[in-house]
């Protein structure tokens, strides 16, 4: 493959934008500057050239809630390569009695083959045997880093001292753990209560999942982080009271890093209130929530103690969602969104002027890509992987089932309007997306082992 150069577009980086040229040779990012010459050449002219966007949580195919997200690691990645994603970090979720070993292994074979982009794992956690325990140092030597425990649903939660265990002996060895931070028992409880009083509609899950169930959470995991000397990772961080927790430990020295989701910074819980059951479509847990926690979370993001931007991607078709029809809690709980977190967070954030075009780039790529070991990702930079987002500034749309390309035939975003869209989408140096039209294969993407936290 001859170089390609891509001419007179302008180059976000998290330290300021510059008009430049981009010269990409062998999947690298060889040169940036000015005068530069190459096989072909790529007219760029007022368009952005972002990092591709490293999205670090996925839930293709994923079982839950006796049945599987829609979106497999082929559909599932031509929405993030549409939507300017070149790496996604997914879930392998430990079955019971299973090793690390297997159930990374089994997530391999279902994303081999299919991913039209890069990809990592992360394991998630739900049987911690002393044989589990002993596999952690090997799991984050193999480039499998981070492990994910939850705090919730039945049959995946663990306890505390799982936890703490956890969060010691993955630091100890060079790995971080993820939390899903909302409380087991106060959610029993309250789904209960209200089945019991009739209450069996969609907008009944958010009312069983309130502020403070979450807070609670978020409250405890860093405590037991603190005490475990470990760094935390907060996924899907939704709430005010949440994010009060960990910039007060953020202040008094603690790393605890949060993540945030599109859903979380637009979309409000009047969702719910959709009629013919169409409150199902935002059926996702943490459930979504007030302005006055988007407002909170979008201040977050600016002033850094939101540290990245993630989409949660985990898609149900209305048909799946139905098995919930007269009991909200068997509602399969997640939404599509790895194809919308460059225009909402474009849209809504730059443009609106509540973060700058700087911190996108850093929410988006470059922090995800340090956070999570991909250390050849997250940065239009001389030997970093060619991951180019080519994002056309002026493009307006709305992100409405029929522009996107999730099968789960809907979008929780439908009607909201955006400026600013993925055009094209290199990975290592070769189209996925040109000019809007899907040009890469199935399988060319690849397992990226990461390197140590
Ligand atoms: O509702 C959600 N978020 N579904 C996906 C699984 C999870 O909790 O992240
Ligand atoms: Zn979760
Ligand atoms: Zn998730």
């Amino acid at each position: 493959m001859g170089s390609l150069l891509i001419k007179g577009g302008t180059v976000a980086t998290p330290l300021g934008t510059m008009k430049a040229d981009v010269l990409v040779r062998n999947g690298t990012i060889a040169a940036i500057g000015q005068g530069l010459a190459g096989d072909e050449m790529l007219d760029a002219s007022g368009k952005l050239l972002l990092p591709g966007g490293v999205d670090a949580h996925t839930h293709m195919a994923m079982p839950f809630g006796g049945t599987v997200s829609c979106d497999d690691f082929s559909d599932g990645t031509v929405c993030s390569a549409f939507g300017g994603v070149s790496t996604i970090v997914d879930f392998a979720i430990q079955g019971k009695g299973r090793s690390l070993a297997e159930t990374i292994a089994r997530k391999r074979l279902d994303a081999d083959g299919k991913v039209y982009v890069d990809y990592g794992l992360h394991v998630a956690i739900t049987d911690l045997t002393e044989a589990v325990m002993g596999e952690i140092p090997a799991t984050i030597a193999a480039g499998v880093p981070t492990f994910k425990c939850f705090m919730t649903y039945p049959g995946m939660a663990v306890d505390d001292y799982t936890l703490f265990r956890v969060l010691k002996t993955a630091s100890s060895n060079g790995g971080r753990v993820s939390v899903h931070a909302e409380n087991l028992s106060l959610i029993s409880g309250g789904v209960a209560a209200l089945l019991a009083a009739g209450k069996t509609e969609p907008r009944h899950h958010a009312e069983s999942r309130p502020d403070y169930v979450e807070a609670e959470a978020v409250a405890r995991a860093i405590l037991l982080a603190e005490e475990a000397g470990a760094e935390l990772y907060v996924v899907h961080l939704s709430t005010a009271k949440g994010l009060e927790l960990i910039k007060a430990a953020q202040r008094r020295g603690s790393r605890i890093l949060a993540e945030t989701c599109p859903q979380y910074l637009v979309l409000t819980d009047a969702k719910y209130d959709e009629p013919d059951f169409g409150g199902a479509k935002y059926v996702m847990s943490p459930p979504l929530r007030k302005p006055a926690d988007h407002e909170a979370l979008w201040k977050g993001i600016a002033d850094g103690s939101v540290s990245t931007l993630a989409s949660d991607h985990c898609p149900f078709t209305m048909e799946q969602k139905k098995m919930g029809l007269g009991d909200f809690s068997k509602i399969p709980n997640g939404a599509p969104g790895t194809e919308v977190i460059l225009p909402v967070l474009y849209s809504e954030g730059v443009l609106k002027k509540r973060i700058t075009l700087e911190r996108l780039v850093e929410v988006v790529s470059a922090n995800p890509a340090r956070i999570f070991g991909l250390s050849s990702k997250g940065a239009v930079e001389p030997g970093k992987d060619a991951d180019i987002v080519i994002f056309d500034p002026s493009r307006e749309w709305s992100l409405d089932a029929k522009e996107l390309h999730t099968k789960a035939g809907f979008s929780p975003f439908e009607g909201l309007k955006v400026r600013g869209k993925a055009e094209s989408l290199l990975v290592r140096g070769a189209f996925v997306v040109k000019a809007g039209r899907l040009v890469g294969s199935a399988g060319a993407g690849k397992f990226i082992s990461r390197s140590k936290v």
